[in-house]
């Protein structure tokens, strides 16, 4: 059969915190064209702590590109016409790994991970100057979510890894460095590098000067040999050295909220998106001021798209269980078969008949930061049954979002007058009209909801020396939008969010 004749086309890896997929654009109209999804597994060795296997996420990303790259043959289009591939990852989940054998030394302790809860207290007492030396260079709290400490404590337990530090073959990276110094030759060449974006989540990295800073370096105790190169979210990092897509570079890198803006289009100072993953991340774009929140949320690099344009920041407000709840309420409790099934339940009610569920699985992040919070479902009769508590994890989500979108607006001045939203969760129709109900302004989505992919992909096809995408609106054309418009007064939401910040109150400071 004739091959169907396309534009340019883009590749991206989106390696999320619950999977893994490959997904390919046309560069012209952004419309995805095939791709591939491998679920990942999480382990979870003791209470409070999150490990997956690095190895594991290497080989689905090896997976997903073969299995897209197949299918994409069947639909009869030319996989040479695949001009650069994009990485975007979960940020802050640590791996450190041996330069000469290309084996990580320890699992990668996930972002979620808690384990760090008594580092995070013994350093912050011992903070030098005043309590804003780590947030004022690099907008963040003191917290378990950031990579530092979870380096810092595979420093102090792994006796392989100070092994392999004292011998100088231990490499450190987030996911994305992890990924991209494999898929480039890993022992034969592969490069170690990173990008603005996800070095900024380390607690490591001077989000003013764009370097590691060393002072940081010396407060976590960290080498600095052992940190990867950091560069802009888009340029050519390196080729791919095996499997179907051999030789095509490597020209785009974003941590995946950041991804999620671009793929947004979010470029205007005050642009906001909200991504419904693992956990639940809204950012709204600053330009190139850092703002810093008065009401717990995060300052963060949004993008640098190329090494001579200036960097972007963003306002990040981070909730860390969004669609996780969904699946804990498939393998904890076995309610539910698949996670699309939680619309089906919920529909069967329609309310939560006064359950509330605060999902606080890793504590609570934005805009409490309390580690030692934990989840709670309140307000139970003997009335209620699974559908109202499967409703209750959807109306958690939402109101998870209020509470970030108040914060953000409080910090901004101006209120966002919607929301754009984007993640494998916005199909769930009931969770978009909630999501609108509970913020009482409409909630805007993209018909393709794989926007980090779609970003991470921008970022690769813009890149110097690939040049097959020009970040314009137009090539988004096959990007359409569906709105959702509050359906409930303000009285009866302003009620229901009442309610929930009660629940709130009492899942918090629950460990002692
Ligand atoms: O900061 C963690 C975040 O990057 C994880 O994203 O898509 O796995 O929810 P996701």
């Amino acid at each position: 059969a004739k091959k169907a004749v396309l534009g340019p086309l883009v590749g991206a890896v989106d390696q999320g915190t619950s999977s893994t997929r490959f997904l390919v654009f046309n560069s012209k109209t952004a419309e995805l064209l095939s791709h591939h999804q491998v679920e990942i597994k999480q382990e979870f060795p003791r209470e409070g702590w999150v490990e997956q296997d690095p190895k594991e996420i290497l080989h689905s990303v090896y997976e997903c590109v073969e299995k897209t790259c197949e299918k994409l043959g069947q639909l009869n289009i030319d996989i040479s016409n695949i001009k650069a591939i994009g990485v975007s990852n979960q940020r802050e989940t640590t791996v450190v790994w041996d330069k000469l054998t290309g084996e990580p030394l320890y699992n990668a302790v996930v972002w979620l991970d808690l384990r760090t809860q008594s580092t995070v207290e013994s350093l912050s007492k011992r903070i030098p100057g005043n309590n804003n030396f780590v947030k004022s260079k690099t907008g963040l709290p003191l917290s378990t979510y950031f990579s530092a400490v979870k380096l810092r404590w595979i420093l102090d337990n792994v006796r392989k890894v100070q092994k392999a530090v004292e011998e100088n073959r231990a490499l450190f990276g987030t996911v994305d460095s992890w990924l991209i110094w494999s898929l480039t030759g890993g022992v034969n060449g592969g490069v170690h590098c990173t990008d603005v974006t996800n070095a900024s989540r380390t607690m490591l990295f001077n989000i003013h000067s764009l370097e590691w800073d060393k002072e940081l370096c010396e407060f976590f105790g960290i080498p600095m040999e052992i940190l990867p190169n950091v560069r802009s979210s888009s340029e050519i990092y390196g080729l791919m050295k095996a499997g179907a897509l051999e030789g095509v570079p490597i020209s785009g890198c974003l941590g995946d909220q950041s991804a999620a803006l671009v793929g947004q289009m979010c470029f205007q100072d005050g642009q906001a998106k909200n991504t419904y993953g693992t956990g639940c991340f809204l950012l709204c774009n600053t330009g190139h001021k850092c703002v810093f929140s008065e009401h717990g949320l995060l300052t963060t690099v949004a993008y640098k798209l190329g090494r001579n344009k200036p960097v972007f920041y963003a306002l990040e407000g981070s909730v860390a269980i969004a669609g996780a709840v969904i699946r804990w309420l498939r393998d904890n409790l076995g309610i539910i078969k698949t996670s699309e099934e939680i619309e089906k339940l919920a529909k069967e009610v329609g309310t939560s008949y006064g359950c509330y569920f605060v999902p606080a699985f890793s504590g609570l992040y934005a805009p409490y930061w309390d580690p030692s919070a934990r989840g709670i479902i309140c307000g139970l009769t003997q009335f209620t049954n699974k559908c109202h508590i499967a409703f209750a994890a959807l109306e958690a989500v939402c109101f998870q979002t209020r509470e970030i979108l108040d914060a953000m607006n409080r910090d901004c001045g101006i209120p966002l007058s919607h929301l754009q939203v984007d993640g494998g969760m916005t199909s769930n129709k009931i969770l978009m009209q909630l999501q609108a109900d509970i913020l009482y302004i409409p909630v805007v989505k993209p018909s393709m909801p794989e926007t980090t992919a779609l970003g991470a992909a921008m970022a690769a096809g813009a890149a110097e020396g690939v040049g097959v995408w020009s970040l314009e609106p137009e090539d988004l054309s096959a990007v359409t939008m569906e709105r959702f418009e509050p359906q409930i007064n303000a009285e009866e939401s302003e009620i229901r969010y009442s309610t929930w910040k009660k629940a709130v109150m009492k899942s918090m400071g629950w460990v002692t």
